[in-house]
Formats: C-alpha cells, sequence, structure tokens
C-alpha cells in the first residue's frame, strides 16, 4: 500500500479536516471544572461517532471522572496504541481573548495561518491530526497498515485521577508494540522531534491560617501574626540565592546528563534569547552555570504556580487576611520520588509555621519522571519517516513538559511510548488565545500518514 496517495488525499480534502477539528474545538470539555461534566461527556461521544464513521469499533468506557474513549482496528502491520487527550485547560482570564475561546476561527497571521480556540493545540488539534492520517488511509486503501488501538482520555489536564485504575483493568486490551502520543511540540518551526525524556510533577497546595476571622489592620497589625507574611517567607525560603532548592534531600535520585547527551543538545544550537525574546524576557533564570535545555529537559522545578489570600478586589481594604494559600508544584527528573518530596516538603513548611498558625495541605498530582528507550527500531523509523516530510532532519530531544501517561504504559502495560507532536512554543497552550497552525495541522497529519507506512515496513 502507496503513502503518495494518501498524502494526495490529505492534501486535497484539508479544509474537510479542519471543520471536523473546529466541531470538536466548539465543546467546551474542560475537565477541571464539574460545570462542564456534560461537554467532557459530549466531547467523548462525538469522538466515538467520529471513529465509528471510519469503520473503527469504539466506545464510550465509564470512569468515575470524565469516560475514556477506546477504539480497535485490525491491520497487519505492528499493534500500535495511539492515545491524546480531549480535555482542556479552563479559560479564565477570559478578557484576555481576542475571540470566543470555543468558536474556533482560521486566521491569517505575518506567520501564516492559524486556527485560535481553547484546545487547537493541546491537544484536540493534535489528536485529530492521528485520526485525519488514518481516515486518509482508509479512504485510499480502505484499510490500515497497522493494527490500531485508539485510547483518548478526558481528565489529561485535571491530574488524570481515573487514569491509573483503568489502565490496570483494561491492560490487557491496551498493550500495543509501541504507543505513539501526539501531546509534544517541534523542536522549532521547521525541526520534528520525538521527545523521549518527560519531567515528572508533583503539585501541593497548602493553606496558612492565623486569626479566626479577617481583622482590621490598623486595630490589629503590627500585634497580630499575617498568613500572607507567614506564606511569602516559607515560599522565600524554597530556593537559595543560587536558585537551588533547599528541601532536604530534593536533589537525591536528580542524574547528571552524560557528556554525549549535553553534546547533542549543544549541537541543536538553540537560542535562548529568541525563546526569552518571544515572552519579553531576556535572561535565564535557573540555577546558575545551566543552558537553557538542561535547565528545561534535565533539571528538577518549584515553581508557585498560584497565591491567594487578602482583598483582591478593586481599590483598598485595609485588613490582615485570616487566611493565605499557594499552589505549589515541582517538576521532577530522573529518579526523584514524589512521594518522598511530598513528605520533606511538607516537613520543612511544617516547621517554618509559627505557633500561632496552622497549616494545611492537599495533595494533587504525583508522577514520575521518565525516559523512553529508543532501541526500539520503531524510533528510528519514524525519525526517518519525519525527515522525509519536515525541512531538516528529525531530532530526539527532551520535553519540559509532564505526560504521566507516558510513564504508565511503560510499567503498567510494558509498552514504550513515542511521542511525536507538532505544537511550536508560541501555541500559548494554558494561555489565552491559544492557536494550532494550520501547517503543523496539514504537516502534521501527513507525517503520521508517513509514519504509519514505516512502522509498517520491514
Ligand atoms: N501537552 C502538555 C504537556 C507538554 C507541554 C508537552 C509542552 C510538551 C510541551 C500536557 O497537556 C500538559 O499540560 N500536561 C501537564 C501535566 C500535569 C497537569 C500533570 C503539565 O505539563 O503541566
Ligand atoms: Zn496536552
Amino acid at each position: 500500500m502507496s503513502v503518495e496517495p494518501v498524502l494526495d488525499r490529505i492534501d486535497s480534502t484539508l479544509s474537510d479536516s479542519l471543520d471536523r477539528l473546529k466541531a470538536f474545538l466548539r465543546i467546551p470539555s474542560i475537565s477541571t471544572d464539574p460545570a462542564f461534566s456534560t461537554d467532557c461527556e459530549l466531547a467523548a461521544d462525538w469522538l466515538v461517532s467520529d471513529l465509528r464513521s471510519m469503520g473503527i469499533e469504539a466506545e464510550k468506557r465509564p470512569t468515575p471522572g470524565h469516560p475514556m474513549v477506546v477504539g480497535h482496528i485490525d491491520g497487519p502491520g505492528p499493534h500500535l496504541l495511539f492515545y491524546g487527550h480531549y480535555d482542556v485547560q479552563p479559560v479564565d482570564p477570559l478578557d484576555l481573548w481576542d475571540n470566543d475561546p470555543f468558536d474556533p476561527q482560521v486566521e491569517d497571521t505575518p506567520k501564516g495561518q492559524v486556527l485560535r480556540g481553547r484546545g487547537a493545540a493541546d491537544d484536540k488539534g493534535q489528536l485529530m491530526t492521528f485520526v485525519e492520517a488514518c481516515r486518509a488511509w482508509i479512504a485510499e486503501h480502505g484499510s490500515l497498515p497497522c493494527k490500531i488501538t485508539f485510547f483518548f482520555e478526558g481528565e489529561e489536564e485535571s491530574g488524570s485521577p481515573s487514569l491509573v485504575p483503568f489502565l490496570r483493568e483494561n491492560a490487557d486490551e491496551l498493550k500495543a508494540d509501541v504507543a505513539l502520543i501526539c501531546d509534544t511540540g517541534l523542536f522549532d518551526s521547521r525541526v520534528p522531534a520525538i521527545t523521549t525524556m518527560l519531567r515528572g510533577m508533583l503539585q501541593e497546595e497548602i493553606t496558612i491560617t492565623g486569626p479566626s476571622r479577617d481583622l482590621h489592620s490598623g486595630m490589629y497589625g503590627g500585634a497580630a501574626i499575617n498568613p500572607i507574611r507567614v506564606l511569602s517567607r516559607i515560599i522565600a525560603k524554597l530556593h537559595d540565592d543560587t536558585g537551588r532548592i533547599t528541601i532536604p534531600a530534593f536533589y537525591d535520585g536528580v542524574p547528571d546528563i552524560p557528556e554525549d547527551i549535553l553534546n547533542q543538545w549543544d549541537a541543536l544550537e538553540f537560542d535562548h534569547s529568541t525563546f526569552l525574546g518571544d515572552v519579553g524576557l531576556s535572561e535565564l533564570a535557573g540555577e546558575a552555570g545551566r543552558s537553557a535545555l538542561e535547565m528545561l529537559w534535565s533539571r528538577p522545578t518549584c515553581e508557585v504556580n498560584g497565591i491567594g489570600g487578602g482583598y483582591q478586589g478593586e481599590g483598598f481594604k485595609t485588613v490582615l487576611p485570616s487566611k493565605a494559600s499557594a499552589k505549589i508544584s515541582f517538576r521532577l527528573v530522573g529518579q526523584q520520588d514524589p512521594l518522598a518530596i511530598r513528605e520533606n516538603f511538607r516537613q520543612m513548611v511544617t516547621e517554618l509555621v509559627p505557633d500561632d498558625c496552622d497549616v494545611a495541605f492537599k495533595g494533587h498530582g504525583a508522577s514520575q519522571a521518565s525516559v523512553m528507550s529508543i532501541d526500539n527500531p520503531a524510533f528510528e523509523k519514524a525519525r526517518v519517516a519525519l525527515t522525509e516530510e519536515w525541512p531538516d532532519e528529525a531530532a530526539f530531544i527532551g520535553s519540559g513538559g509532564s505526560i504521566p501517561v507516558a510513564g504508565y504504559f511503560q510499567t503498567m502495560l510494558g509498552t514504550e511510548s513515542m511521542l511525536i507532536g507538532f505544537g511550536k512554543d508560541d501555541d500559548q497552550i494554558h494561555s489565552p488565545n491559544e492557536k494550532y497552525d494550520v501547517e503543523s495541522f496539514h504537516k502534521g497529519t501527513r507525517s503520521w500518514a508517513r509514519i504509519l507506512a514505516a512502522l509498517s515496513s520491514n
């Protein structure tokens, strides 16, 4: 079965493919907010009927949270497990969007056409690159060159609470020769990439409570303790002046990156001035003496993602708040153990809280970093296929983001993942005005068509 007519069909049906993606993007499947539960169901239903329209046996599988979608289609080649997520991030602050986040439109920009809307790049547009490639194969040849299991999750953006139990219960059905995950990016707009290292993640929420109610800051200020000051002091102590994280034993399990890998990263000639310049910055703010790619791909972090307490409305209100809280997340690498770090973090914070205050912790996600073993010949076949589609040779890269499912596929199914995606740094994922380049969608779909052909060859 030749790939050329499949590629031609992808080109000639691009506008139908974009229309389908727009319909999918109109469903506001925000997983973290219960107000959108029905929309998550609708997005899962949409996927089931889209897969069925291609002759794929697909169904919605309930979980205690949002449903999974599982589909199967037989084929001659290796058995592939394709994963994507149909849920999206919340849209706030809504006033920073130029258009309705759930009314996607194609826009002309100086850098080319983009499709703008929540989920365009993370992950509905990426997920559909694979589905559209399969559609074109089936339309052209009546079948696929590989056996494929589709597996779509609706809770990725809210910590995947149902994922591990679902994998445990359905391991035999989902096991495959290799998993394909389309939720990462290009290295830059010309260089396609297979991501082989992902950072892990630990999420902790802390709330400090001081006085039993908000107090007048003139009547009590100076005499009563202020939980915002307590919290700020704790946050300030989490890093030293060189940017190192001060939690006891935090760096246990952080490996030194071998010289040859560091050389490979240097050869990518990553320009951190442009990377930072694009977001209005100029200086690296991580650990002293490390390159930008080392900071992003191979070093752990501790970041405050949100902070609250006291009066935040219009004007001024002179209060000492009763409570202050922060959401703190850690990106983890190597063998760092998220549960040990959680314990040490909580102990350190507890010791810093004065007697007159209480601290409460709420743990969210906890997942280890993962490194893919690229010995499987599928990696080289996919790299060659990507290189045929894009102007520059494909690279093996790391990623600063976290995709815990890749680690679970390894440990629970024994299936290695190839992380291939077509996102760009300026896609504004998780931010207002998210977009996906039409070129990413089009060449991404063509890339998958080529990868399916390559994986099915001997
Ligand atoms: N698609 C992203 C992960 C990603 C971002 C990969 C950028 C490569 C480049 C994914 O949907 C995501 O945002 N994951 C969360 C996971 C977390 C909630 C456990 C993340 O990385 O913050
Ligand atoms: Zn994603």
